[in-house]
């Protein structure tokens, strides 16, 4: 999938996922910068779409780090400096190691400041995360599986603040995530690509992952029984 097919595609899960859920949902419960983005990540924290990645229970010091680069990269897109957000200079610098960009949190992250990605941050991390339905099984456990749960732990749950869980997150995000990830480190995407991923940490262990794997290590990560949760 090219980028610009890959941003419609979100584009389009969103006016859907607006649609369906807008109308009938009452959000006047959640804090105030929370709003916004249960419109899409859920109420909870557990969206309706694989496209928009579950928050819940994620790592705050993780969910920080990502709305902070999906933040940067947004207002150095617009010329418009960091925000008052700590970060990387203000323009796009293409040799930036840690760079996350997707045009539709783009729109998302760019008014936010520090206070707001840390409460936005807190309240999702704070919430259980998905658990599978009864009987989904994580199917075939690669030998692939030992190196990623160095950082990310056998059932998925990441070792240190930064290392992301990946238990209980969408198989489809988790696979387009580690292809994202790939492409950067090969050089293939451009940093003003409309979605970018770049990873110093992970992108060296994207590349190594071979295509017709991708999908069973994501479900297996994502579908770690919730008993066997740390
Ligand atoms: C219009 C739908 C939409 C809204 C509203 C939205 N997001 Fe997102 N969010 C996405 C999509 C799509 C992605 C996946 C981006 C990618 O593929 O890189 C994402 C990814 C994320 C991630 C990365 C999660 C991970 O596991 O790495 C974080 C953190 C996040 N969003 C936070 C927020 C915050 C904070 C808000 C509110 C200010 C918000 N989002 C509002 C669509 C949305
Ligand atoms: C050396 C530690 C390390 C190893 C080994 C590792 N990862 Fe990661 N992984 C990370 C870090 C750190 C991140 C967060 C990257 C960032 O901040 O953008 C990450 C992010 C991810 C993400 C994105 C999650 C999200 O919510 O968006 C996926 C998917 C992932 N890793 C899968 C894997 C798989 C599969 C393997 C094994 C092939 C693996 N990782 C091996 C450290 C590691």
């Amino acid at each position: 999938m090219t980028s610009r097919t890959a941003s419609m595609t979100a584009l389009v899960l969103f006016v859907a996922a607006g649609t369906a859920s807008e109308a009938a949902e009452d959000r006047s419960h959640l804090p105030l910068p929370v709003r916004p983005c249960a419109v899409c990540h859920g109420n909870e924290g557990i969206s309706e779409l694989a496209g928009f990645p579950n928050l819940a229970g994620q790592k705050a010091g993780y969910l920080v780090k990502q709305t902070t680069e999906m933040h940067l990269s947004a207002r150095a897109l617009l010329g418009l400096g960091a925000g008052g957000v700590e970060g990387p200079p203000t323009r796009h610098q293409s040799l930036w190691t840690e760079h996350r960009e997707n045009r539709t949190m783009a729109r998302q992250s760019v008014m936010l400041d520090d206070a707001g990605i840390q409460a936005i941050a807190g309240y999702f991390a704070a919430k259980p995360r998905a658990c599978p339905p009864p009987g989904v099984t994580r199917g075939t456990k690669l030998t692939l599986v030992e190196r990623c749960a160095v950082c990310h732990g056998e059932d998925g749950i990441g070792a240190t603040p930064n290392v992301p869980n990946l238990a209980g997150q969408h198989r489809l995000y988790l696979a387009d995530q580690i292809r994202k990830m790939r492409s950067a480190e090969r050089g293939e995407v451009f940093i003003d690509a409309e979605i970018a991923r770049a990873s110093g940490v992970m992108g060296p262990q994207a590349v190594q992952v071979p295509e017709d794997q991708i999908d069973a290590l994501a479900l297996w990560f994502a579908n770690s029984p919730c008993a066997e949760r740390k």
